[in-house]
C-alpha cells in the first residue's frame, strides 16, 4: 500500500499532512530561532558565530514523523547557511549541528545535506488550509536562505508539480494491474490521463519565469544549494569535515540539492519504461559492454539513478518496487496493433520529452546565460572587485567547461541525453 512508502494517493510524495511550521517542543527553540533569523544572520555575517555557540540538543524530544522532517529542514538550512554564508566556505561542521543532523538523517534515511525533500517536499504550507493545496495560488514557503519571492517561487513551483503529479501514482499502479490481466482499454485510458497530467506539469514548470528572476536565482539563491562533492574550485577540496565531537572527524562529500532528486519524475520514467544511461554512454556502448560482461552495476547506472540515494528511504524503496513490476512498455509493445494504446503511450513519451525540452531552456536561461553575464561583469570590473554576498566561486568557475549543476552534472550534455533517452523506447519498439 502507498502509505507504507510514505506516499498519499492525492498528494504523492508530498507528506500526507502539510509540514510543521515549527517544532512544537520549546526544547528546540534555539534551532527555530536561528532558522527564523537566517536572513539577518547571513546578512550580518553572524551565522557561524551563532551556530558555534548553539547548544548541542538531543533528538529525544522529536516524536512524530512530521517533527523529524521539520528538524531536518531546520538543520539543513542552518548547515548550508553555515557553509556558504561567508567569503570562503566553512569546511568544518561543529558537533552541535553534526550530531543531531546525523540522527535525524538516519531516522529519515536521507543524507546530511540539503536535498529536494528538505527544501521542497517538506518546506511548504497552504496559505489557507481550507483551500486546495495543489495550486500555486495557495502555496507558501516555510524556510528560505534569502527571504526573496524568487527563492520561494523556485521551491513552490516544484511543490505544485509534486501535488499535481501525485494522482498519477494510483493511476499508473492501476494501469500496471490492468496490463497484467490484459485490460487494454483501461491501460489506454490511464495513459491518456497521464499524458494530460504531464502536459499540466510542463505548464507549471514554465511558470518558473513568472516570479523567479534568473539573475537572482544564479547569484543569490543557487550558491546556497551547493553541495560538497567535486567542489574543489569552490574551496572545499576534500568535502566537509563533519565533526561529531567523538570520533576523529571525517571528510564527506555530497551532491547539492537538485530536482533530479524528485521521485515523481523518476516514477514517470519507470512506469513508461524510459531508461537512462551514464552521460556519454550510448545504447550501443551498453550492449557491447553487456555482451563482453564488462559492465558492473556502476557503469550501468548514471547520475539519475545515483540521485535515488538522496531521496527519503521509503520513496527510494517505492521506486525500486515499481521498477520490479513495471510492465507498460512491453505491454504496449506486445499490442502494437492497437492504435489507441500506441497513441496514448506515445503521447506520454512526447509530453515527458517536451517537459525535458522546456527544462533545458530554463537551465540555459538561469545558468548558462547568467554565468556568462557574471563572468563578463567580473572581468570588466577588474580583479579588485569584491565578490557579492555569497562567494561566487560556486557560481562562476574560471573555465566555462567546468560549469556544473548543483547536483554535480555537466548540465547540457547530461540533460540533452536524458531528453533523448525519453524518446528511445518508441524507436526501439516500432
Ligand atoms: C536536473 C537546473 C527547475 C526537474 C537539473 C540539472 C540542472 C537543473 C542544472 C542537472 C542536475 C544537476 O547537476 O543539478 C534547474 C534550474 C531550475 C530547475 C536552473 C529552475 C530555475 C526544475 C523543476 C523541475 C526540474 C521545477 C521539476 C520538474 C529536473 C529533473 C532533473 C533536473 C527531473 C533530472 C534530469 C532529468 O530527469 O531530465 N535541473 N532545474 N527542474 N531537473 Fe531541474
Ligand atoms: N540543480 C539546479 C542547479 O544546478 C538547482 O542550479
Amino acid at each position: 500500500s502507498p502509505a507504507a512508502y510514505g506516499i498519499s494517493p492525492d498528494q504523492g510524495f508530498l507528506p500526507p499532512e502539510p509540514p510543521l511550521e515549527t517544532l512544537p517542543d520549546l526544547f528546540y527553540a534555539k534551532w527555530e530561532e536561528i532558522a527564523a533569523n537566517l536572513q539577518p544572520l547571513l546578512l550580518s555575517r553572524r551565522i557561524r558565530a551563532v551556530v558555534d555557540r548553539m547548544p548541542l540538543l538531543s533528538t529525544v524530544h522529536l516524536h512524530t514523523d512530521a517533527e523529524w522532517r521539520r528538524a531536518y529542514v531546520v538543520l539543513v538550512f542552518i548547515l548550508h547557511g553555515y557553509v556558504w554564508g561567508g567569503d570562503r566556505p566553512a569546511e568544518r561542521i561543529p558537533p552541535q549541528l553534526t550530531v543531531p543532523l546525523f540522527e535525524v538523517c538516519e531516522r529519515l534515511e536521507v543524507p546530511p545535506v540539503a536535498t529536494y525533500a528538505g527544501v521542497c517536499l517538506w518546506n511548504y504550507k497552504p496559505i489557507f488550509p481550507d483551500e486546495p493545496a495543489d495550486d500555486l495560488n495557495n502555496l507558501a514557503c516555510l524556510q528560505t536562505f534569502t527571504g526573496s519571492l524568487d527563492e520561494q517561487w523556485f521551491y513552490l513551483v516544484s511543490v505544485a508539480i509534486e501535488a499535481r503529479g501525485g494522482p498519477s501514482i494510483p493511476l499508473m499502479l492501476e494501469a500496471i494491474a490492468a496490463a497484467r490481466v490484459g485490460k487494454t482499454r483501461v491501460v489506454t485510458e490511464c495513459l491518456q490521463q497521464l499524458a494530460e497530467i504531464l502536459d499540466e506539469i510542463t505548464a507549471l514548470l514554465q511558470r518558473m519565469y513568472d516570479n523567479c528572476d534568473p539573475y537572482v536565482f544564479y547569484n543569490r539563491i543557487r550558491p546556497y544549494l551547493a553541495g560538497s562533492k567535486n567542489m574543489a574550485d569552490a574551496g572545499l577540496p576534500m568535502g566537509l569535515l563533519y565533526d561529531d565531537g567523538r570520533n576523529p572527524p571525517e571528510y564527506r562529500q555530497y551532491g547539492g540539492g537538485s530536482n533530479a532528486q524528485s521521485s515523481l519524475i523518476q516514477f514517470f520514467d519507470i512506469v513508461l519504461g524510459v531508461e537512462h544511461r551514464p552521460t556519454g554512454v550510448t545504447r550501443k556502448d551498453q550492449k557491447t559492454a553487456a555482451a563482453s560482461r564488462e559492465d558492473g552495476p556502476k557503469s550501468r547506472h548514471g547520475f539519475i539513478h545515483e540521485m535515488r540515494g538522496y531521496m527519503p528511504g521509503p520513496h527510494r524503496r517505492f521506486l525500486e518496487d515499481v521498477d520490479s513490476i513495471a510492465n507498460i512498455r512491453p505491454f504496449v509493445d506486445a499490442h502494437r496493433t492497437d492504435p489507441a494504446l500506441k497513441l496514448a503511450y506515445d503521447a506520454c513519451l512526447s509530453m515527458l520529452r517536451t517537459m525535458r525540452d522546456k527544462h533545458i531552456q530554463i537551465v540555459s536561461r538561469y545558468i548558462i546565460v547568467q554565468s556568462r553575464v557574471a563572468r563578463r561583469a567580473s572581468q570588466s570590473a577588474g580583479s579588485d572587485q569584491q565578490p557579492p554576498t555569497v562567494n561566487l566561486a560556486t557560481a562562476v568557475p574560471a573555465d566555462s567547461k567546468k560549469l556544473r549543476g548543483t547536483g554535480g552534472t555537466a548540465l547540457i550534455p547530461f540533460l540533452k541525453q536524458a531528453r533523448d533517452e525519453t524518446g528511445e523506447p518508441a524507436i526501439d519498439a516500432w
